[in-house]
């Protein structure tokens, strides 16, 4: 184990990922940034200076749980104050799992400007995953959007409200194709000639097995990845690994990571097409391109075929059939409790509150106080946010989750589970008809500071009598984001002893950004005096670092 620094400067420049240039969200220049590249047990101190003029920051590290010191979790109004213009903020991660991980941005909506990238934790020499492979590589899987976060933010924070729409573009490991000749553009903005916005190059030799780790930021989509002509084995999920199986094509959600073996046993002599394409909505943006290329041939030369077009965009049973299949692989099983003591359910729905849309829990659209709640809670300051709890459920008996809701209204609410510590918590996630007739979307939820089981996923409404009794109690997978399904339910399980403060959102940056989000709290007593690097603003404010 070793300490490992980084310096990182975060700042907005002019990058045209897709060809169109636009104001992106850097760190040292990048986007996406710097892979983190760790070994098991190693400490990775991250000094981040914002040097964005106008905006406040923090950082992220999706997947690793921060024991200990749940306040460099990275979440902006929930662990720390964000990091204002002109700052310096110091992150300890402890990388205590291997597997694959993410970061990004978790202030506003900066991720799905740029603000993210990849952490690989690998094993100590000597020690082997249970499968082999010749070469580690890596790609990360975004939708891009040329409207400013300002724009964004504006828009669904208005009456009326203004949809972000469609992504421009799909970027793999930061690179895209925007159509330069779309008729409204000013000119001088769009270059397809642009250095910046070549595919993407996957050299690979021939004969050889591959472990390609394979991550998703997006901010709206669900996507389909593939590579023509090979098969993808998946092996792992964020720090698990899973009971090995081949697909054709693999379904990743906003905030999941996978680990899929291929061999490059193809036809050597040509390149292959990369591919992501949307699959949660009837989108009209084009499919994500990259090139495969078998070393030694032209990497720059597109491949001869016509790229597959993937799944059908509304073929549900494919996705949770995919979603059943991934096990904790034999010999690698952490068996869940057996009983929780506590069950939530989340019904997720979309709704007005005083004519603004918003996404909501159980009615409850979820809002950041504006002081912290890690320091808060620790600090007993109960005016900080209100203290009695979020609802447990939802009116399930009568409520028709087929249905956009009959009572559209909802309310803002900070409030937040406590959670006995160690105790064992089941969170059935409910998805819900939006406010539009026959429309349900597919949401992504991810827990900070755990991993949980995942019991089962299904379609329709969770039935709180006889579902339980399909749980897999065997040998669920491990994950930190589950994919709800439209008009599906997804049931996991975690144990509550991580001391801190908790966001459990739906991934896609924009509903989070809309209220889908719960706070949960364990322990927070048992922790040690809080740093002052994260106070500085709201009741915090005078205990700003000198
Ligand atoms: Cu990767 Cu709270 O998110
Ligand atoms: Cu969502």
């Amino acid at each position: 184990p070793r300490i490992r620094h980084y310096n990182w400067e975060v700042k907005y420049e002019y990058k045209s990922p897709d060809c169109f240039k636009k104001l992106a969200i850097t760190i040292n220049g990048q986007t996406p940034g710097p892979t983190i590249e760790a070994q098991l047990n190693d400490v990775i101190i991250v000094e981040v200076k914002n040097s964005m003029l106008t905006e406040m920051v923090s950082i992220h590290w999706h997947g690793i749980h921060q024991r200990g010191m749940p306040w460099f979790d990275g979440t902006g109004g929930v662990t720390q104050c964000p990091i204002a213009p002109g700052d310096t903020f110091v992150y300890k991660v402890a990388v205590d799992v291997p597997g694959t991980f993410l970061y990004h941005a978790h202030y506003g909506l900066q991720s799905e400007h740029g603000l993210y990238g990849m952490i690989k934790v690998s094993l100590p020499p000597g020690d082997s995953e249970p499968y082999t492979y010749d070469y580690d590589e890596s790609i990360i899987l975004v939708d891009w959007y040329h409207k400013s976060t300002y724009e964004q933010a504006t828009g669904l924070s208005s009456i009326p409200f203004v949809w972000v729409g469609e992504p421009q573009s799909l970027l793999i490991q930061g690179k895209g194709r925007f159509n330069c000749s779309t008729p409204e553009l000013e000119t001088g903005l769009c270059n397809t000639t642009s250095p910046e916005c070549s595919p993407h190059v996957m050299t690979v030799v021939p004969g050889k097995t591959y472990r390609l780790r394979i991550g998703s930021v997006t901010s709206l989509s669900a996507l389909s990845f593939e590579i023509e002509g090979h098969n993808m084995t998946i092996v792992g999920t964020g720090g698990h690994n899973v009971e090995p199986f081949t697909v054709k094509n693999l379904f990743i959600y906003s905030g999941q990571t996978y680990s899929v073996l291929i061999k490059t046993d193809q036809d050597p002599t040509k390149n292959y097409w990369i591919v992501s394409k949307i699959v949660n909505r009837n989108s009209t943006t084009p499919n994500g391109l990259a090139i495969f290329n078998y070393s030694p041939n032209n990497p720059s030369v597109s491949p001869p075929t016509i790229p597959p077009v993937g799944p059908a965009w509304n073929d549900v049973d494919s996705r949770i059939t995919q979603s059943q299949a991934i096990k904790a692989r034999q010999g690698y099983i952490t068996p869940p409790p057996q009983k929780p003591d506590r069950v939530i359910v989340l019904l997720n729905t979309q709704n007005m509150i005083d004519g603004y849309i918003r996404w909501s829990i159980n009615n409850v659209s979820f809002n950041l106080p504006g002081t912290p709640y890690l320091i808060a809670v620790k600090n007993k300051w109960h005016h900080v946010f209100n203290q009695t709890s979020p609802p447990d459920g939802y009116d399930y008996r009568h409520y028709d989750i087929f249905s956009p809701p009959k009572n559209v209204n909802a309310t803002y609410g900070n409030s937040i589970y406590r959670l006995p510590f160690n105790s064992v918590v089941d969170i059935i996630i409910q998805n819900a008809n939006t406010m539009k007739p026959t429309e349900s979307e597919t949401h992504p939820w991810h827990l900070h500071g755990h991993d949980f089981w995942v019991l089962g996923h299904g379609k329709g409404k969770f039935d709180i009598q006889n579902d339980p009794k399909k749980f897999n109690l065997v040998n669920p997978v491990m994950k930190n984001t589950v994919a709800v399904q439209p008009w599906g339910w997804a049931a996991l399980r975690f144990r509550a002893n991580n001391p801190g403060v908790w966001y459990m959102h739906c991934h896609l940056e924009f509903h989070s950004f809309l209220g889908m989000g719960v706070v949960f709290e364990e322990g927070v007593e048992m922790l040690g005096q809080l740093p002052k690097s994260i106070m500085g603003c709201g009741d915090a404010k005078d205990f700003h670092k000198p």
